[in-house]
């Protein structure tokens, strides 16, 4: 039986994630896509670190081409993180008709139009569900859940470091700094933390959501952005006195024409959900003209929560693999019928 031949790009949080579950689940994945799924070239930046998992050494390569040109790779996992060389990596891929499944927001929210219409022409699946909250299924529920409503807002609480920060700082009068080092060890913040903390990450959260949930062109430009590294513990104490949790929230709005998106602390009602959603968990309400209101809650970064949309995304790209439902790939249901040349005079052209 043909196996199905991964390259991942990254081996940290996420990718570590991605090999436990592709190895821990692989029954359930085989029972779903009919191959083995096998990690066959890993891209690492230094193949001597030691690692939380057992992994064979000729696996590890530091030279991205040895995943990407490999000849027997037909999906690339990247999550490597970083934005214009792994663009770079990823337009390679695509050009050899490789599929890509990618937990990068900073790459699909600046680059994402151009890495999808390359995608569309050469026929791959590039599918990114990890790269906004994590381990809840949002951009499969915008693009397909919703797909025959009309969404007229997106609000919700989409970066975990920035939430788990918030919340010690509200429930045990945590200092700042010191809860930031925690989500840097729990593997929840950003290789740069300020995106996270200055609200980048969220907005670039946004900018992926809103351009699925309204069919618009968002760039992140559009984003009125506003961090939490101005927020003091005694302003979550005093907003706490008077019924309120401080919450950096992203929202999304559609007005007549016009669409407004913003991310920036905001004071929730203690009677809010929203208001309850604690730690790394991140919550996303979608309003839709016709299904009203719907929330979407879970984990929002981390290593297991997050591999698990990516080996969702995996299995999804395997299933179109083996079927041949995507791109050029399908083959259209009509038998081919050899035209007698004066049938050709004949026609109507
Ligand atoms: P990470 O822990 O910093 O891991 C990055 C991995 O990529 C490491 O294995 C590193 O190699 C490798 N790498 C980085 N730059 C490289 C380069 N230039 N060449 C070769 N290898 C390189 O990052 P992460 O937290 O797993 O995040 C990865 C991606 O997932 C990012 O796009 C992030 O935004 C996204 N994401 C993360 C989370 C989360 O909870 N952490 C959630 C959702 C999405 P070494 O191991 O040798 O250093
Ligand atoms: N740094 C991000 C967060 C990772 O804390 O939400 C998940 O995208």
């Amino acid at each position: 039986m043909k196996e199905i031949k991964v390259g991942l790009l990254g081996l940290g949080t996420v990718g570590t994630g991605v090999v436990r579950i592709v190895e821990g689940h692989h029954e359930e994945l085989y029972g779903q896509v009919g191959s083995p799924i096998v990690i066959e070239k890993i891209l690492v930046q230094d193949r001597a670190k030691s690692r939380s998992i057992a992994i064979s050494a000729d696996k590890l390569t530091e030279d991205p081409w040895d995943v990407i040109n490999h000849p027997d790779i037909d999906v690339i996992v990247e999550v490597m993180g970083g934005v214009e060389q792994t663009k770079t990596y990823i337009l390679a891929a695509l050009e050899q008709g490789k599929h890509i499944v990618t937990a990068n927001k900073d790459l699909m929210a600046v680059h994402g139009s151009e890495i999808l219409a390359k995608a569309k022409e050469n026929g791959c699946d590039v599918l990114y569900e990890a790269s906004v909250a994590g381990g809840i299924p949002i951009i499969r529920t915008l693009s397909e859940g919703f797909s025959s409503d009309r969404i007229t807002k997106i609000m919700g609480i989409v970066n975990g470091t920035t939430n788990y920060i918030l919340t010690k700082m509200s429930q045990e009068g945590a200092a700042y700094e010191d809860v930031l080092k925690e989500a840097q060890d729990l593997g929840y913040a950003e290789a740069d933390p300020t995106s996270d903390v200055e609200g980048l990450d969220a907005a670039r959260k946004m900018t992926i959501l809103s351009t699925l949930g309204f069919h618009a062109n968002v760039s992140l430009e559009d984003v009125e952005v506003k961090g939490i590294s101005q927020v003091t513990k005694e302003e979550i104490l005093y907003g706490k006195r008077l019924g309120y949790e401080v919450k950096l929230l992203g929202i999304a709005e559609r007005q007549d024409d016009f669409i407004s998106v913003s991310v920036q602390p905001t004071m929730v009602k203690q009677s809010h959900p929203l208001a309850s959603v604690n730690g790394v968990f991140n919550a996303v309400y979608v309003y839709g003209e016709a299904v009203g209101e719907t929330m979407f809650y879970g984990p929002g970064a981390g290593e297991l929560p997050t591999a698990t949309s990516v080996v969702a995304d995996l299995v999804a790209v395997v299933k179109n693999l083996k079927l041949g439902v995507n791109g050029q790939r399908v083959p259209a249901p009509y038998k081919v019928k050899k035209l007698k040349t004066d049938e050709q005079i004949a026609s109507k052209y």
